[in-house]
């Protein structure tokens, strides 16, 4: 660090991070420019020059050998051998049976493990070919590409610690691998079946990203690493790369709300993950104007009693993607990169806020037709008819909602509440879930999981949700909660959520 302010202002930090960004897509972020300082340092010595003339080095066409280099250093490998395992299980059980490869096609199914790191994901998918879908006489051909050749040549050699297989099935470890000393050997035939290759994902390549090329990709634990335009466009790659209905799997802590709208979320086998809309990369069909029915009565005061779970059955004040709801769009938004009318729904949120229900609703009658297609716009208006307490055609909107854009939190939040008006808990449940994966900041739908396992008598579960809930709710967005809450406050929610916790045995 003392060597780099030696150097100017940054020593060439932020022009590093920039060029970091464009050769490799990696995205860092303020808190490791530490790191980043150590290891500019570190490369220019080791190339001889000081750091200026290493970073002018950097951004000329032959740093090949360099930006690789790098890509060792900076990548993070972190995986294991059937690493979130009900991906494949999803991938086994749900994925390709949906797929419907017909045997009478007989052409290999597809697959691809982008960001592969040192091959454990791969060959777990080889295994599991072996182990369940050569059964069905699906041939497979698996391909594995990564940025790091370090990584890469580990998976060549297919040698294992014992930790890389701490969720490995001992029967499949016992009939895959071979001990060699402290190591692991992977299967010959197994690694016969995993092609691997260096190759970037933050680069366009028009042959291999080509239309229908996959029938599944694994991109899992990649995309948080990379800039959001970057993952924007690698997404983008990998849905024109997948054939229609073809199938997609991040990580766990992943969604691809924000970063495409070309995929339908899945949530089986306990997992989520992704399939490619049919004829994904067109226009969405237009929808039919929705029956907007007028508010039998104004929307209740709001109970003055501290919040008991009543509260379920006036939480139904619902609301939100608040990102867009809220004034202007913001440059850089979301999803800044999918073209999109934007609607000003400012002064509808405004009179919403101030429970000026009928108002607000004239209000978005004034926008122009186009509106009547736009889902921030029949989110709210899905909210407006919660006031009304008309909950089917809520229901109905956000079904029309989802239809457009199956990623917004909010329409899966205000079919929960919906839902679990109905009485159907289960359902509620799923839609809280889909909600609060989608959105992980979003605290509203862990708080209802909360609620809803205690009702069930699930404590355990009852604990869990609602530990989780109270710091997102201490965090939660004003705006959001404004529009969310049922018109209670952040007070009234974290207290409720700490005297529920309280309840079920948790919290202090
Ligand atoms: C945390 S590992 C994930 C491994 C495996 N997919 C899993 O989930 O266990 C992330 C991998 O992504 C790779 N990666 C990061 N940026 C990349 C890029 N631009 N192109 C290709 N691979 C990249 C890294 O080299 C690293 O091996």
């Amino acid at each position: 660090v003392t060597d780099a302010r030696a150097h100017g202002d940054d020593g060439g930090v932020e022009r590093f991070r920039a060029l970091l960004r464009a050769r490799l897509g990696l995205r860092f972020e303020d808190g490791q420019r530490e790191t980043l300082s150590a290891t500019l340092i570190r490369r220019a010595r080791a190339s001889g020059q000081p750091p200026a003339s290493y970073l002018a080095g950097l951004e000329s066409e032959d740093a090949q050998l360099e930006v690789r280099a790098l890509a060792q250093e900076l990548t993070v490998g972190e995986t294991y051998f059937f690493r979130n395992a009900e991906h494949l299980r999803a991938l086994a059980e749900a994925a390709l049976p949906a797929l419907g490869l017909a045997e009478s096609t007989r052409r290999p199914l597809r697959i691809l493990s982008a960001g592969c790191a040192s091959g454990e994901e791969p060959y777990s998918l080889a295994i599991l070919a072996r182990e369940e879908l050569d059964r069905a006489g699906l041939p497979i051909a698996i391909h594995a590409v990564d940025i790091n050749p370090a990584a890469l040549e580990r998976a060549a050699r297919a040698r294992y610690s014992a930790w890389a297989l701490r969720e490995t099935p001992p029967d499949l470890r016992a009939r895959y691998f071979r001990s060699d000393g402290r190591d692991l050997v992977l299967d010959r035939d197994v690694r016969a079946q995993v092609t691997f290759e260096e190759r970037n994902l933050a680069e366009e390549d028009e042959a291999f990203w080509r239309s229908g090329a996959f029938d599944v990709v694994f991109c899992r634990n990649v995309l948080m690493y990379l800039a959001t335009d970057v993952a924007q466009a690698a997404v983008a790659r990998i849905a024109r790369s997948l054939v229609p209905g073809g199938f997609l799997f991040l990580g766990y802590a992943e969604t691809l709300r924000g970063l495409s709208r070309d995929f339908h979320l899945q949530h089986t086998h306990g997992g989520f993950y992704y399939q490619r809309r049919d004829g994904a990369l067109e226009a969405p069909p237009p929808l039919v104007e929705p029956a907007m029915s007028a508010p039998a009565h104004p929307a209740r005061a709001l109970p003055a009693a501290p919040p008991d779970l009543s509260w379920i059955e006036t939480i139904r004040r619902a609301s939100e993607r608040i990102e867009s709801l809220t004034a202007t769009p913001r440059a850089g938004s979301a999803l800044a990169g999918v073209a999109r009318q934007h609607f000003d729904v400012s002064r509808a949120v405004e009179l919403l806020r101030n429970e000026r229900f009928d108002d607000a609703r004239a209000s978005l009658a004034e926008l122009p037709p186009a509106a009547t297609r736009d889902p921030d716009v029949l989110l709210l208006r899905a909210v407006l008819l919660t006031h009304g307490g008309d909950l089917a055609a809520a229901e109905a909107l956000c079904r029309e909602v989802l239809a457009l854009e199956d990623l917004s939190a909010g329409a899966h939040y205000l079919t929960a509440l919906c839902r679990e008006n109905a009485g159907d808990r289960a359902d509620a449940a799923e839609h809280h879930r889909i909600a609060a994966y989608l959105d992980p900041g979003f605290s509203l739908p862990r708080l209802h999981l909360g609620l809803l396992a205690r009702r069930a008598g699930d404590h355990t579960a009852a604990r869990h949700e609602l530990a989780e809930a109270l710091p997102l709710l201490e965090r939660e967005d004003a705006a959001r909660l404004s529009l969310y809450g049922g018109g209670f406050g952040r007070a009234n929610l974290v207290a409720l959520c700490r005297a529920e916790l309280r309840a079920c045995g948790g919290g202090s």
